[in-house]
């Protein structure tokens, strides 16, 4: 499919153009709320700087969290707006509202090269309805702020799977066309989906074996195997029999589990031992435990140092390697060790001459925030959801609309 790029816009030329762009800001935040990972604000200043050169008007869109359709401050993209600020080394103003009045006051005070942030726009709920004339509706107001001769740019890579107003109905109503960000993304995907250099490997982890099941099923016929740690891993346990305790469990895919075993069994490598601890927190008492030693009543919040060897020895001699999902709790420090591991067992195969791919979401999260060396993998997706779809094949709607 070829769709119109961002370089296309700027040979048509947007001075003094308003050009709205769809990003994807959808940063982890802490207790705080202070941004903890701005990989995400990072990935897309190359699309917005390239605008504000050109003396773009620049209107940014983005969503935070799932408000479900009604304002609500925690999910407010002011520290989004600091942060982008800090980052462009320019002022990005955040308007008061979505699409009223202030958003369209801002707008229509825009000089070129200025950026403007408005709010959530998951705030308003005709922006995820099923509904495609609500949906349409809204992204008409959106449109509405980049006046007459705008454009829109789509860049949230992290959400193009969503059909939702901001990202798909908006499309269909400016000249639109794939930002830096998106299209990078798509070209690096491709490479791990179509054709890969062989051995493939893939590691899954994260909480739910349900999210996992379309990319397992997919990949399962593609890579050479299949890594599983994390939350989901127990479940697997789980099918083969062993206690879990009170590990992470989603009882109702135990039979699946057993079923991808049975079929996929050749290619699929699971833990050997694993970190126990007595209850979910930092400073609980903790231990390296065989898959039947987990102690009653214990969870385990990670996977043990032999698994991270066996995964390292898999990884060794793997020419792609795509991997999306934890191995345990990273984010507290005694858990952390078999992401860093099999992190560090990726770069060592990158060094190597693989081709690696990170996917998004937390396992991108974990990389920078256990303070590894991101240029030590080939790409880090800005997408969980959008490349776990896109290499189940899935259609995404939000680039496909770029063709329409
Ligand atoms: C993500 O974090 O994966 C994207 O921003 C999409 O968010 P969503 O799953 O809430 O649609």
């Amino acid at each position: 499919m070829t769709v119109k790029t961002l370089a296309d816009l700027l040979d048509e030329g947007v001075e003094g153009r308003h050009v709205l762009v769809r990003s994807d800001f959808n940063v982890p935040l802490n207790d705080a709320g202070e941004i903890t990972d701005p990989g995400r604000i990072t990935a897309s200043l190359p699309t917005l700087q390239a605008l504000v050169d050109a003396d773009a008007k620049v209107i940014v869109m983005a969503h935070l969290g799932r408000p479900k359709g009604e304002v609500n401050s925690r999910y407010s993209l002011a520290p989004v707006a600091e942060a982008l600020s800090d980052a462009l080394g320019q002022y990005v103003a955040l308007a008061g509202d979505v699409v009223g009045e202030d958003a369209h006051e801002r707008a229509n005070g825009l000089t070129e090269g200025d950026v403007l942030l408005i709010e959530n726009v998951r705030f308003d709920a005709r922006e995820t309805s099923k509904d495609e004339a609500e949906r349409g509706e809204f992204a008409d107001q959106l449109a509405a702020l980049a006046a007459d001769n705008g454009a829109f740019v789509s860049d949230g890579f992290g959400v193009v799977h969503r059909a939702q107003a901001s990202v798909y109905d908006i499309a269909k109503r400016l000249p639109a066309y794939a930002g830096k960000l998106v299209e990078k993304e798509i070209t690096v995907l491709d490479r791990t989906a179509t054709d890969p250099e062989l051995p493939y490997v893939v590691v899954l982890g994260g909480s739910k074996v349900s999210d996992k099941l379309g990319v397992i099923e997919a990949l399962a016929g593609k890579a050479d195997k299949l890594i599983i740690g994390g939350g989901m891993c127990y479940t697997f346990l789980a099918a083969q029999g062993y206690n879990t305790q009170k590990s992470l469990l989603q009882e109702e895919m135990i039979d699946t589990c057993r079923d991808l075993l049975s079929r996929f069994g050749d290619r699929i490598v699971l833990p050997v031992d694993l970190v126990a601890a007595a209850e979910f927190s930092a400073d609980a008492e903790n231990r390296v435990v065989a898959l039947d030693g987990i102690p009653e009543g214990w969870l385990s919040p990670d996977i043990g140092p032999e698994s991270v060897k066996q995964f390292a020895e898999v990884l060794s001699d793997a020419r792609t390697v795509f991997w999306n999902g934890p191995m345990g709790v990273f984010e507290m420090e005694p858990f952390s060790k078999g992401t860093e591991g099999v992190a560090k067992a990726i770069i060592d195969a990158t060094a190597n001459g693989a081709f690696s791919v990170v996917g998004g979401g937390d396992s991108a999260a974990s990389v920078r925030v256990l303070g590894l060396d991101e240029d030590g993998f080939s790409h880090i997706s800005t997408g969980g959801g959008a490349s776990l779809e896109f290499l189940e094949g899935k259609e995404l709607p939000g680039v496909t609309v770029l063709g329409a």
